[in-house]
């Protein structure tokens, strides 16, 4: 998945807004080693530091690490491959907000996640759960058949009961996990989810042609019209997986 920081920065923002009640959920300690993976364009991994934690991000994507550090110098970013992280024990915890569901391997992250962990230390996660976004995907399959193209999804929403099993079988106990619904306000504005589309969407198009593209989002977005936009807002139909999983 390539990805477009600045236009993730400017037009995503409520990624990381809401992603502020899972870092109240990490209750980052002064001094504490703590590795934010997926931080996208770091700005959770800087709020985690207003808590004097040694916060370092980590991202897959090398446009999202470049943006990261230009806006905040003062932390150290890198990229790095969540199913393979280089660390042994290293981490007093790993955070993670709205990374997971874009990964299919999530048993290889979560024993990566396992070895990079002190004894004792705790992995804080939230990310889409089964349904999450179903509305969305529905609308983008009807959409991509009506155009004739090949629809496969790529997002990978597990159910609270699988991802638990996963965790546990890697070693972790799982001290809390919610299940729940967030119906999410998107940007301002009545192009919103035809910016939510473009950008998160992109990797289902696949080959085709950036014309059969527009034609997609259009008629995805005539669909969703009736479900997810209300008084000037479009909305996400969003449900998510919070958690806390000790070693
Ligand atoms: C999410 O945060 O749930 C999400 C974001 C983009 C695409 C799919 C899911």
């Amino acid at each position: 998945m390539k990805w477009n920081a600045a236009l993730y920065q400017t037009d995503h923002a409520f990624v990381f807004r809401h992603g502020e009640a899972v870092v109240e959920w990490l209750d980052p300690r002064p001094g504490e080693r703590i590795l934010d993976l997926g931080c996208g364009t770091g700005e959770l991994t800087a709020k985690i530091r207003e808590s004097e934690a040694l916060v370092e991000g980590a991202d897959s994507s090398a446009d999202m690490i470049h943006r990261a550090k230009q806006s905040f110098p003062l932390v150290p970013f890198q990229v790095l491959d969540a199913r393979s992280l280089p660390f042994e024990e290293e981490f007093d915890a790993v955070f993670s907000n709205a990374t997971l569901h874009w990964i299919q391997e999530q048993d290889q992250v979560i024993d990566s996640v396992y070895r990079t962990l002190k004894p004792g230390g705790r992995f804080v996660a939230e990310f889409g759960g089964k349904g999450n976004v179903q509305s969305i995907t529905d609308a983008l399959a009807t959409a991509m058949a009506g155009a004739g193209l090949p629809f496969k999804a790529i997002w990978n929403f597990p159910t609270p009961a699988s991802f638990a099993l996963l965790l546990e079988q890697s070693g972790f106990r799982v001290e809390m996990l919610h299940y729940f619904d967030r119906e999410t306000r998107l940007a301002a504005g009545d192009d919103a989810m035809v910016k939510w589309l473009t950008m998160f969407g992109a990797s289902f198009f696949g080959d085709a042609t950036p014309q059969q593209q527009q034609t997609v989002v259009e008629e995805a977005v005539g669909i969703l019209k009736k479900t997810n936009y209300r008084d000037g807002q479009w909305y996400a139909d969003y449900v998510r997986l919070r958690l806390i999983a000790k070693k």
